[in-house]
Formats: structure tokens, C-alpha cells, sequence
């Protein structure tokens, strides 16, 4: 047998270098090397073809039979919204989130109600059997078909998962588990990799769906290398902020379902409800408006949702004036408050400019930029926007307001709530009228401020 050499692991990327560094070659990463041992490799007769011994002969496409992707719904339907209507035999979901945001929570409530249906088996290398027990009869689950399994040998594992042959398994979590081949300890890159790619690798032998918990690092991605995304067929992000009570889980990579999708779910003291109608949440309910807030039509997977994005401008006492975004991106402020320099005349350079989407909701689409320069222009002018006005719009950097993907349905939702003006791009503008809905399409940056005088 070959001998067991040692090499530096990148814990961020999972590149690989012979010798320690400060930083790794691969990624970029400062300090993130960490000595492991490397596996020896089969010797035998192998070369670096011999996994493919056993190759699959060449077919045409069009020769493929394909049959609808079975489905085994959670029962949650939030959760099986994200998911792209439910787990799909032999794949592997990984879901990751904050400590406490509510993991393990939702994955034994979705057990619970799986176990009426199929077989499933709960791992759990965090909490003890007890505590999981208690968890249960907390949030008066019926859980007397769930299998427990308190364990963190990935050998015992495996072995547990052949015998008892659930359909659905679910791993609390990844980082705790380690394999006795592997003299790394548990949660480094080596044993999260190596676990996570064993355990892929008998879900599609026999046909378990595993849903693995993940851990997040400081910055919110999950731990372990990247290699871990694309190890498993689908990533779930669980986000919300920890004081408020709602929770939404985004799909960021989905290889069975859309990725755009949104579940949101309530916090109750007997877990986490589905909330069927979201569009209406992240508003903060003024009695009158005020100033420095404008609501957006975001467009998330097949549903729009309406969120409120507040800014505050606010005189700077410092040479750098601060720029903070939360739950959008900071990047993308400070190019909006160049735009709006350039091409309103309305400057911000002696001004801290604070922005945020309500609720704890997180924004990525462009078509946030318009909400976000209004809320801005209303706060340094301390004036409130106009009453029932909801935008929506991309705003490019010479100045020009570029439309939004469904246009048609942001605008419907909104009429549905009450609001009664609608500030959008000209591209969106409805050809035929919205009852109770004024539009006010625009073009150009400078036409918003003919509108918000
Ligand atoms: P938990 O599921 O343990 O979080 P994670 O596995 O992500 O670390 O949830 C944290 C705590 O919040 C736990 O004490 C239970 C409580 N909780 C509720 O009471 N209701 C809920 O709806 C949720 C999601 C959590
Ligand atoms: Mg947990």
C-alpha cells in the first residue's frame, strides 16, 4: 500500500498544496491551509481510467426514455415549493442556515409527516436522542414512525441506512459526522468532503433521498469547501433575521426545480406554518407614510412579494461617509448613489447613507434599484413619498430605467393590496389599464424626479 502522505487543505476551497502557506494558490484565501492526511490511492492495477472500466455504451438523446421524476412530497408545502414539489428518490439536499435559525426544527417536522407515508430515519450527531425526543413532543409531532439514530461514525451510518432502508434520511448535520479513514477531525474539510461524497454515493445506489444540515461561516456560506455544492443536487439557504418571526428558505442551486423559489414560513411555538400568501409581509404597516421608505413589487420565483425598503440619510461627521446595505446589495449602492449624482444632481458625498429591506429579507434582483434611490431621495429630502406608490425598476449607470421580468404580475399584486400609483419603467408599463392602479411609467432617471417633487 502506497504511503499515507501529508498535504495542506484549503478550508475554504478545497485545493490542495504540498507545502504550509499563508495563503492558498487556488482560492486566495489567508490562513485557511490545514495539514491532513491524503488517502492513499488504490494501487492495484489502477490507472486513472479504471473507474470508467465498466462504461455505459453511447446512445442518442432522442433514444433516452424519459419519465416524469417521481416526487415524494414533504407535506410542508412551502418546503416542497423550494424543493420543486418534494424529494426526488436518491438525491441529496443540503441545507444550510445559521445556528438556531430553525434546521432542525423544520426537517423533523417534515420527517414527522413524511413518516406517515414512507420509512425515514433521523440522524442526529448535534443533540442527544433525548433531546431530539423532546424536541418532538414540544411541537406535538407525531413521531412514532420516525427512526432515530444517534451517531457520528459515517461507517454506522452507511450501515444503519442499508439495513433499515428508509426512503428519506435525514443527517443533523454534515460537520459532526466523520469517517474512520480519515485521521482528520471531524468538521475539517477532509471528513465534511469525504463524508458528504460517501453518502451521495449510496443515495444514488439505493434510492434514499438524504437531506444533510450544513453549518454557515461568519460570512453566510456554508462551511466546508465549495466542493460540497457540487457534490449534492440541490443547495437550500435558510435565511431571516433572528428577532423577527418569519423565516424564508431560498434554493440557490436545484438540479430537480426552479432556483429562483421562495418558501416563507412563520415561527410558532409549535414549529414552523407555511405562510401560503407572503406578498404582504415585509410591509411595516405606517399609519401615514414617511419619509425615507418606498415599497418594491420583487419578483421571487412564481410569486411576487412586496417589500418595504427603508433608507436614512443622515449628515456625515467624518471624512468617509458610511455606506451600509442590508438585505441588498452594498456594491450596488454606492454605483446608485453615482447615478444619482450624475444624472439627478442629487449628491451624497458629505451624507452616511443607510439602506434596508424590512423584515429581514434578502434582495438580489436589480430591479430593487429604483425602490432604493426613492427611499434615499425622500429621506435627505425629509419628505414622505407619495401615499399607495409602489416602483419597481432597474436603474442603469447612464441614467436610464430599465423594465423588470413580470411586470404584469407585480403590478396585479400590488393593485390587490391598495396601492394606487405605480412609478415603473416604460417597458412594463400594461397595455391594458389596471383597475385602481395609476401608472407612471419612466424612462430615465431624471423623469422619477419630474414625478417626486
Ligand atoms: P433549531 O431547529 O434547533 O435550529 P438549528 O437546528 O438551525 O440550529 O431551532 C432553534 C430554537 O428555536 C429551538 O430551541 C426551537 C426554537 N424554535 C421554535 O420554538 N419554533 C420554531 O418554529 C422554530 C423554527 C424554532
Ligand atoms: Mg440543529
Amino acid at each position: 500500500m502506497a504511503k499515507a502522505k501529508t498535504v495542506y487543505v484549503c478550508q475554504e476551497c478545497g485545493g490542495i498544496s504540498n507545502k504550509w502557506q499563508g495563503k492558498c494558490t487556488h482560492c486566495g484565501a489567508w490562513n485557511t491551509l490545514q495539514e491532513t492526511m491524503e488517502q492513499p490511492v488504490p494501487a492495484a492495477g489502477a490507472n486513472r481510467f479504471s473507474h470508467l472500466a465498466s462504461s455505459a455504451p453511447v446512445r442518442m438523446l432522442s433514444d433516452i426514455e424519459v419519465r416524469e421524476t417521481p416526487r415524494q412530497p414533504t407535506g410542508l408545502a412551502e418546503f416542497d415549493r423550494v424543493l420543486g414539489g418534494g424529494l426526488v428518490p436518491g438525491s441529496v439536499v443540503l441545507i444550510g442556515g445559521d445556528p438556531g435559525i430553525g434546521k432542525s426544527t423544520l426537517l423533523l417536522q417534515a420527517l414527522a409527516m413524511l413518516s406517515q407515508a414512507v420509512p425515514v430515519l433521523y440522524v442526529t450527531g448535534e443533540e442527544s436522542a433525548e433531546q431530539v425526543a423532546l424536541r418532538a413532543q414540544r411541537l406535538d409531532l407525531d413521531a412514532s414512525n420516525v427512526k432515530l439514530l444517534a451517531e457520528i461514525q459515517l461507517e454506522t451510518i452507511q450501515r444503519a441506512l442499508q439495513e433499515e432502508k428508509p426512503q428519506v434520511a435525514v443527517i443533523d448535520s454534515i460537520q459532526t459526522l466523520f469517517s474512520g479513514a480519515l485521521s482528520a477531525a471531524p468538521g475539517s474539510v477532509s471528513q465534511v468532503r469525504e463524508c458528504a461524497a460517501q453518502l451521495t454515493r449510496l443515495a444514488k445506489q439505493t434510492g434514499v433521498s438524504i437531506v444533510m444540515i450544513g453549518h454557515v461561516t461568519k460570512d453566510g456560506t456554508l462551511a466546508g469547501p465549495r466542493v460540497l455544492e457540487h457534490i449534492v443536487d440541490t443547495v437550500l439557504y435558510f435565511e431571516g433575521e433572528h428577532h423577527s418571526s418569519y423565516r424564508l428558505i431560498r434554493a440557490f442551486k436545484n438540479r430537480f426545480g426552479a432556483v429562483n423559489e421562495l418558501g416563507v414560513f412563520a415561527m410558532t411555538d409549535k414549529g414552523l406554518k407555511g405562510v401560503n400568501n407572503p406578498s404582504a409581509l415585509f410591509l411595516s404597516q405606517h399609519a401615514a407614510n414617511v419619509p425615507g421608505t418606498c415599497v418594491m413589487a420583487t419578483q421571487e420565483g412564481s410569486r411576487p412579494l412586496l417589500v418595504e425598503i427603508q433608507a436614512l440619510v443622515d449628515t456625515a461627521h467624518v471624512p468617509n461617509p458610511r455606506r451600509l446595505s442590508l438585505g441588498l446589495d452594498g456594491g450596488r449602492l454606492a454605483m446608485l448613489l453615482a447615478v444619482l449624482n450624475r444624472h439627478a444632481q442629487v449628491a451624497t458625498f458629505d451624507q452616511d447613507v443607510f439602506v434596508n429591506a424590512v423584515g429581514g429579507v434578502r434582495i438580489t434582483e436589480t430591479a430593487s434599484d429604483l425602490a432604493v434611490l426613492l427611499a434615499i431621495i425622500s429621506s435627505l429630502r425629509n419628505k414622505p413619498l407619495p401615499q399607495g406608490l409602489l416602483v419597481f425598476g432597474e436603474v442603469g449607470l447612464a441614467g436610464e430605467i430599465r423594465p423588470a421580468t413580470r411586470g404584469q404580475e407585480r403590478l396585479k399584486e400590488a393593485a390587490k393590496l391598495g396601492f394606487s400609483i405605480a412609478l415603473i419603467p416604460k417597458h412594463n408599463a400594461p397595455r391594458q389599464a389596471i383597475e385602481g392602479l395609476e401608472i407612471w411609467p419612466v424612462s430615465r432617471l431624471d423623469e422619477v424626479l419630474q414625478f417626486i417633487k
